[in-house]
């Protein structure tokens, strides 16, 4: 029987009510697939930083090294500043991993409620490659003059021929893997001087490597618009770290809630653990009550399937969720319409899975 190592985080928030519900799905897939987990559980989070002074500890990354891949809820709280949580735990979990792609679907499931108009299930379903490794996310800068009226902030981005050139090679070549023929380019070269025209030729020269697929490249503002118009138009959109974050709630925006939104943030190469967590974030209007939607994270947990080389197990918990979230009206959470809790959902795609 396959064996798996996982770091589990659940972190802030509704990651500790989404989580558990995944976990029980992964048990479901591997008792019906003939798959094994050791689930390592790790109480990264804003809690341990105000006991602490530290989101994880110093040697954190040392001990998720030798995981096969990593599960993560949300990270961010109230109490801690955003900067502080994020770049003290899921910023360098992706940096020192290099997982380089945050590859995030978007799909209009059933018994979703769509804010656009004539959109069925199947209608709505594109890929966001997001640059998950520089870009705008940067601590370059700084600030001068403080509380004067002179005071100004710098803050740099760092686009390396090497950092674009990875994330558009994968892109195009996903496309051609898994898609239709389609790349949209997501950039901002009329307004932003020199990183932006600079990701745009890069797309131009990658592109010409792959004849075989259309490429198109769109400036972010308008783009936005066509995501809301003409969601069905897209197949693989690509974009640099910040504009891929905006997308990618966007896209689940346009489908009706974030909150069944997936992520894998992957190292293509291997050379590290990937990480599988939800879009969304740790909800703190919701968190505490159990009524989240946990399909975020179980569908992410089905993205670690294929990605651990467990395909079936991953295409039988994302069949569960479909069948589930089309048929069963007493397990929608809140967020889709219903009045479920968290775990009547999560419970209800569990016991499909097992069925699947
Ligand atoms: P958020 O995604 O936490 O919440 C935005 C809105 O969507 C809220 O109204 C929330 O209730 C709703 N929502 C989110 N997930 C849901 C779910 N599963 N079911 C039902 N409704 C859901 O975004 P935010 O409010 O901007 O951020 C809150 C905190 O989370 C901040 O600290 C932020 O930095 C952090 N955050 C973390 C991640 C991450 O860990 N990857 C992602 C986004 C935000
Ligand atoms: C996401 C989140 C993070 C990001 C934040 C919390 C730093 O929004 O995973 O989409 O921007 O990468
Ligand atoms: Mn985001």
């Amino acid at each position: 029987m396959e064996h798996f190592e996982i770091a589990v985080i659940p972190g802030d928030g509704i990651g500790n009510e989404v989580m558990p519900e995944a976990l029980r799905v992964l048990e479901a897939a591997g008792s019906r697939y003939g798959v094994e987990f050791a689930f390592h559980e790790f109480d990264w989070s804003c809690e341990r930083y105000k006991r602490t002074g530290r989101m994880m500890p110093e040697d954190g990354i040392e001990q998720l090294r030798g995981h096969d891949a990593i599960l993560l809820g949300a990270v961010g709280y109230p109490g801690v500043p955003d900067h502080v949580s994020l770049w003290g735990l899921l910023i360098p979990i992706r940096r020192e991993f290099d997982q380089y792609v945050n590859l995030r679907p978007v799909r209009l499931l059933p018994g979703l409620t769509p804010p656009v108009r004539d959109v069925s299930p199947g209608d709505i379903d594109f890929w966001v490659v997001r640059e998950n490794s520089e870009g705008e996310y940067s601590m370059l800068g700084g600030r001068q003059g403080e509380g004067t009226p002179g005071e100004m902030v710098m803050q740099a981005s760092v686009f390396t021929r090497r950092g674009t050139d990875r994330i558009l090679r994968y892109a195009f070549e996903f496309a051609r893997r898994n898609r239709r023929s389609l790349v949209t380019s997501a950039t901002k070269s009329n307004g932003i001087y020199h990183s932006m025209p600079y990701w745009d030729e890069r797309f131009r020269a990658i592109a010409e490597e792959y004849p075989d697929l259309s490429a198109e490249q769109e400036h972010i503002d308008i783009l936005t618009a066509k995501f809301v118009l003409r969601p069905r138009h897209f197949d693989v959109v690509v974009g640099s770290n910040l504009f891929g974050d905006i997308l990618s709630d966007l896209g689940p925006g346009v489908t009706g809630t974030i909150g069944v939104a997936p992520s894998a943030n992957i190292d293509p190469e291997r050379r590290h653990p990937s990480m599988f967590e939800p879009v969304h974030g740790s909800a703190p209007d919701i968190a505490g009550r159990g009524v989240a939607n946990p399909v975020g994270q179980i569908w992410s947990a089905a993205m670690m399937l294929d990605h651990l080389g467990a395909p079936e197990a991953g295409a039988g918990v994302l069949a569960a969720v479909e069948s589930v979230l089309a048929s069963t009206d007493a397990a929608l959470t809140p967020d889709l319409g219903g009045t479920a809790r968290t775990g009547d959902l999560g419970g209800a795609i569990a016991a499909a899975v097992a069925d699947g």
